[in-house]
């Protein structure tokens, strides 16, 4: 919780953020809510605003914004996130380094003095990150932020086993993954961490099952076994009704879910988003925000990466990156994107509806004088 180097004196049981199917019980008795817009949804979505966060199966935003209902916020999830089986299981991972170099912590994530030197020509080194340290614990939403050219992405590929730190330690669920070889990295990497970039990167001649069986397909898992999960992750989503649709028919927050969707199949213990907003309209980018709150609610780690307050603002905890260094790391009350969204599009719908009257009132006018 902390970046410096203090270890908290806990036992050292690994935790798996696998939510428990308990948590659903809020959403079932919410999820016969209408998906679509309808005029009396504000006062329902007031009452139950200290539920689960919501997630869309329409792209609501250009749709709603356009009409001059007032908006409702995207629909109920109904699934939970799904379980990882035992082999997944990062207590499964076996470790090589001795027990007394295992931090004594419950941290999902815990990074000791990470650097990273990229060298650029013969003599010409570029010090992206000058010793982070800090412990992510299991359950927690951080926001990574900072400005241009402070380390963000280089500090997520590092705790997204992409890379290797040029020093410096980092632990997985117990496991010191920053010397594992290329191979070993890709392995823990495919078992146990979710990526969500900016770009979607979908791949767009398949459709959005497709998309989604396809880590599991890089991971040897039988069809039938591929199938029931895609379509359980596209089902939480809220894409249940899109599963046939290629990138290319679906709105960008859909291509989006998508692609969260991707990133939970293979039951991750960490989900890791480089401005995953970022390519996406405001309301867009908050039903996405919604989405990933909902996920962090049952229980998914989440690190998050964005230059935007505003985004950061929905996450439990902030770190602030300057030059390749932490300056600050603080917990702070997220607001609700789901609330967000109500107000955002409410306001939206208004000012289209003011526009409207205002219309209305010139052809008026142009009629009375002909
Ligand atoms: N592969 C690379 N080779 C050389 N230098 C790199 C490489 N990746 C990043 N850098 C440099 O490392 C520093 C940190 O880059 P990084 O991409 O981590 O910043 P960032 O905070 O993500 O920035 P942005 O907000 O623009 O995405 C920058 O000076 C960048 O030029
Ligand atoms: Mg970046």
């Amino acid at each position: 919780m902390t970046n410096n180097d203090s270890r908290p004196p806990e036992d050292d049981d690994q935790q798996t953020t696998t939510p428990d199917a308990d948590s659903l019980a809020t959403d079932e008795a919410v999820s016969d809510q209408p998906a679509t817009p309808n005029t009396d949804s504000l006062a329902t979505d007031e009452a139950a605003s200290d539920q689960l966060p919501t997630l869309n199966t329409d792209s609501l935003a250009a749709d709603e914004a356009a009409s001059d209902q007032p908006p409702t916020p995207p629909e109920q999830q109904t699934e939970t996130l799904p379980a990882q089986t035992p082999e997944q299981s990062p207590t499964a991972l076996t470790t090589t380094e001795p027990e007394s170099s295992v931090p004594r912590t419950k941290a999902l994530m815990v990074v000791r003095d990470l650097k990273k030197t990229y060298r650029l020509g013969r003599d010409t080194y570029v010090q992206a990150l000058r010793g982070i340290s800090l412990d992510v614990n299991p359950g927690e939403f951080v926001a990574v932020m900072g400005p241009s050219g402070s380390g963000k992405s280089t500090f997520m590929h590092l705790i997204g086993c992409l890379d290797r730190p040029t020093s410096g330690e980092y632990w997985l669920s117990g496991r010191l993954v920053s010397s594992l070889s290329p191979d070993e990295l890709a392995s823990v990497r495919n078992q146990m961490i979710g990526f969500v970039f900016q770009g979607f990167n979908l791949l767009a001649r398949a459709n959005a099952l497709k998309n989604v069986e396809l880590p599991m397909v890089y991971s040897g898992m039988p069809r039938g076994e591929r199938r029931r999960r895609a379509e359980r992750v596209l089902r939480l989503v809220g894409l249940e009704r899109w599963m046939d649709h290629k990138p290319m028919e679906l709105s960008g927050g859909q291509q989006q879910r998508v692609a969260i969707a991707r990133s939970l199949v293979n039951g991750p213990v960490v989900l890791l988003a480089d401005e995953p907003t970022g390519n996406l309209d405001s309301l867009t980018g908050l039903e996405i925000m919604g989405v990933l709150q909902a996920l962090n609610e049952q229980g998914m780690t989440i690190v998050l990466v964005t230059h935007d307050p505003h985004v950061a603002s929905f996450a439990k905890r902030r770190v602030e990156f300057l030059d390749g260094q932490v300056i600050n790391d603080v917990l702070v009350e997220p607001l609700s994107a789901r609330d967000e969204w109500v107000r955002v599009a409410s306001e939206q719908a208004a000012a289209l509806a003011g526009e409207n009257n205002g219309e209305e009132v010139q052809v008026m006018e142009e009629h009375n004088k002909v």
